[in-house]
């Protein structure tokens, strides 16, 4: 029986403007989000099975993870049955690095990884554009991972564009410094709080022309294209995380911001930039129990 061992990257937003509330209670937004080289791990492995509750399993050897039907694996393998009306099973193994409650993406990453393991188990059913589909009904974070580089997304998350080559370079190969207090953020609390202050949403004009202004400077950087209108309602509950940005932009002069509704945070960082110093302002600042990890944008 065939395994398909996929990376399942996790994912900063290098710029995200919150647009405003939708009909259906969704927000729009306009971010340009970005794959990094950290991710997860997924095993698929191809199991003969009859139609029952057994015939998707997954383990994870990390307990924090559940790796019952709540998990998006197990979803994206229920969606993509329906999707396609295969027949066959699988156990999938899930190798777990990326954080949870952080705004990287790792569940949504993990069930792209899904789709991608199974449809390759089963002999390419779903078409690009259909896999698109699926994952956009899976999680509004789910197709930005289908591009395999960075892209900006609009509406909820479904809309996904590729940056162009040019434009995207200057974000490709940049390092980066991922960090996560010990405490997670919840998506739907973030979303919640943007939608109690109505005027911490960018108007979608300021966001195209903002973003459009970045796009169009040629060699403008990573550092430049930093914003996220999320951190404001996030710092103003987790002070934790505007306390320890300020001093990172003041202390370092590095460009540093929160990734997502968080609680994970970035900072882009030059490639000689002595790294050391700065773990160790992020461990005096939010304790051992905080999560770092140096990457490249993928
Ligand atoms: O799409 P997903 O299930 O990941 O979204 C989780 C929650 O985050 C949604 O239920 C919604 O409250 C909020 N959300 C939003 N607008 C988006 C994405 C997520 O309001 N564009």
């Amino acid at each position: 029986m065939s395994t398909l061992s996929i990376f399942a990257p996790a994912k900063v937003n290098l710029f995200l403007a919150i647009t405003g509330r939708r009909a259906d209670g969704y927000h729009d937004l306009v971010s340009v989000v970005a794959p990094v080289e950290f991710g997860d791990t997924l095993r698929v492995e191809a199991k003969v099975a009859g139609g029952g509750a057994d015939r998707f399993e997954l383990g994870c050897e990390d307990a924090a993870v559940p790796v019952d039907e709540t998990n998006l694996v197990l979803k994206a393998a229920r969606a993509f049955v329906a999707a396609t009306g295969w027949r066959g099973g699988a156990k999938f193994s899930l190798e777990k690095h990326i954080p949870m409650g952080a705004g990287l993406g790792g569940g949504s990453s993990d069930a792209v990884a899904a789709l991608r393991g199974l449809n390759g188990l089963a002999g390419g059913l779903l078409t690009a554009a259909r896999l698109a589909e699926v994952a956009a009904t899976l999680g509004s974070d789910c197709p930005l991972f289908l591009a395999g580089g960075p892209v900006v997304m609009r509406g909820r998350g479904e809309r996904v564009e590729r940056l162009p080559t040019e434009v995207a370079a200057r974000l490709r190969g940049r390092r980066v410094l991922l960090f996560k207090p010990g405490f997670g953020i919840s998506t739907p609390w973030a979303f919640g709080s943007m939608a109690a202050t109505p005027k911490s949403y960018i108007p979608v004009t300021e966001a195209e022309t903002k973003l459009a202004t970045w796009m169009n400077t040629p060699g403008a950087t990573a550092e430049e294209l930093l914003c996220n209108n999320m951190a404001e309602v996030a710092g103003a509950k987790f002070i934790a995380l505007p306390t320890l940005l300020a001093w990172l932009r003041e202390r370092f002069g590095v460009a540093a911001q929160m990734s997502g509704s968080g609680s994970a945070c970035f900072a882009v960082l030059a490639d000689d930039a002595p790294v050391a110093a700065i773990i160790a302002a992020i461990r005096e600042a939010w304790g051992l129990s905080a999560f770092v990890w140096e990457t490249r944008i993928a």
